[in-house]
Parts: structure tokens; C-alpha cells; sequence
């Protein structure tokens, strides 16, 4: 049995009349530790699949397995301790608190979580040692998501899922953040999901899938995926 398994996933949103089929029909595997970019235009219900594999959104049909569990029929509570101690979740626009510096950040993910890693140790590990004292009004964008990663796998979660987490940020700045979770992948094992429209960073991933109106276009293993400090776009 692989890592993730979606297995004939659809999300239909209703809204009065209206009915959107985010996902449609969607099915795919990814092992562990592998580096997966999620590439699609804007709507194309990469989101709800992040959300739906997070528990984060409930599911219409279909079936998905992470690490042996069944994360479709998982009750509330289940499903809260999943989000808490199995995923880690990296947004577009950081969302650290704004009043606790980054070590205090990192702390309190810890705190929910069963075996976590030392807060000093993952600031280290993203590169930001010496600014564990700095507020994120004293940092700067790529600092801040930096930050924000080493909250997500303080929390030593299965899997890393990151929403564009690029998106807010400029060229040079991007590619060091998209390097820290290839290191993610490459170095710890732990497996990481990106979201991207950018059709150039599809290039780092070990698989891409490619998504489009809700429905998997392809799915491609990439036998020698580039170094993210290699990559242009
Ligand atoms: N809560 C919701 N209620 C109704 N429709 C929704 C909801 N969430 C998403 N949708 C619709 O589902 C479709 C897929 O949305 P989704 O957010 O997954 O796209 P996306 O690929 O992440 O796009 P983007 O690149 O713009 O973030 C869109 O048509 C969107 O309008
Ligand atoms: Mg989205």
C-alpha cells in the first residue's frame, strides 16, 4: 500500500442552486518521503485536494489513505488529531503569531504535538539560528515563511503540505524557501506536497501532478528532479 492513496476522490461545493465539482473523480498514490508539486491554473481545485488531504474539508465521494488510515471516514475528533500530530501545514502569507517571536512560534506548535522536535534545532535546520528572538515584524518575508516551516515540522509530522508557499515572496527569496523543503524531502524523509501554478517549479518535484477543472491531467515521475537553487522561472 502506498503512502497516500485517493481513490476516486470527488468535492462537490453547493451553493444554492449552483453546484462546483472541485474535484472530480480523482485518483493517485504517492509514497513516503517523495517531493510532490501539485501544478494547475487558478480554480482547478488544487486547494480542495490540499484541504480534503489534511482534513481540513470533508469529502463527497471516494476514498483516501494515509499511512494505512482511512482519513474519509475519520469522526471530528479523529480528524482533529490527525491535523494536530500527523500534518503540517504551510500557507501563502505565513500566519504567525504576530505578538510571539520565532522561537515562541515554534514553541507552540510543540505543545500540541505528541513527539515533536527541538524548537532550537528546526529554526536551525531552515537557517534562521540566530533570529529565534526576532518578532515576524523583524523579519523579512522569507524569514517569516521560514519560520512557518520550521513551525510545520516541529511538529514532526507525516506530511508537510504547502499551499504556494512561494507566493508572497520574490525570486531569490522563493527558491531558497523551495530549497528548504526539497531538504525536507531529501535529507529528513519527510513527505511534502507543494501547491504551485508555476509550471517551472514542477521541475524540483520527484512527481508532478498535473490538475485541471477538478481532474488529474497526468501524473509524471520525474527520474532526476533539478536542485531548487538550479531551478529558473
Ligand atoms: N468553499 C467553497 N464553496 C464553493 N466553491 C468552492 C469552495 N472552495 C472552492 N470552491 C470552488 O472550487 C473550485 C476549485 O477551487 P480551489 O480553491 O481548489 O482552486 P485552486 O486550484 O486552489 O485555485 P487557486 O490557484 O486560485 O488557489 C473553484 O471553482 C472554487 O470556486
Ligand atoms: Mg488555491
Amino acid at each position: 500500500m502506498a503512502f497516500i492513496e485517493f481513490e476516486h476522490v470527488s468535492k462537490i461545493y453547493k451553493t444554492g442552486e449552483v453546484e462546483v465539482r472541485a474535484v472530480d473523480d480523482v485518483s493517485f498514490k504517492i509514497d513516503k518521503g517523495k517531493f510532490v508539486v501539485v501544478l494547475g491554473a487558478s480554480g482547478a481545485g488544487k486547494t480542495t485536494i490540499l484541504n480534503l488531504l489534511g482534513g481540513m474539508d470533508s469529502l463527497t465521494s471516494g476514498k483516501i489513505i494515509v499511512d494505512g488510515r482511512d482519513v474519509s471516514k475519520a469522526n471530528d475528533r479523529q480528524l482533529c488529531e490527525y491535523r494536530r500530530y500527523d500534518i503540517g501545514f504551510i500557507f501563502q502569507f505565513y500566519n504567525l503569531v504576530q505578538n510571539l517571536t520565532a522561537y515562541e512560534n515554534v514553541e507552540l506548535a510543540r505543545q500540541i504535538c505528541k513527539d515533536p522536535l527541538d524548537a532550537k534545532e528546526v529554526l536551525a535546520m531552515v537557517g534562521l539560528k540566530e533570529r529565534a528572538d526576532n518578532f515576524p515584524s523583524q523579519l523579512s518575508g522569507g524569514e517569516q515563511q521560514r519560520v512557518a516551516i520550521a513551525r510545520a515540522v516541529a511538529k514532526n509530522p507525516k506530511l508537510l503540505l504547502c499551499d504556494e508557499p512561494t507566493g508572497a515572496l520574490d525570486y531569490v527569496t522563493g527558491k531558497q524557501i523551495l530549497k528548504v523543503l526539497q531538504d525536507m524531502s531529501k535529507i529528513h524523509h519527510i513527505t511534502v506536497i507543494m501547491i504551485t501554478h508555476n509550471s517551472a517549479l514542477a521541475n524540483i518535484g520527484d512527481t508532478i501532478i498535473r490538475v485541471r477543472s477538478g481532474k488529474i491531467e497526468s501524473i509524471s515521475e520525474n527520474a532526476r528532479p533539478m536542485n531548487a537553487e538550479d531551478i529558473e522561472y
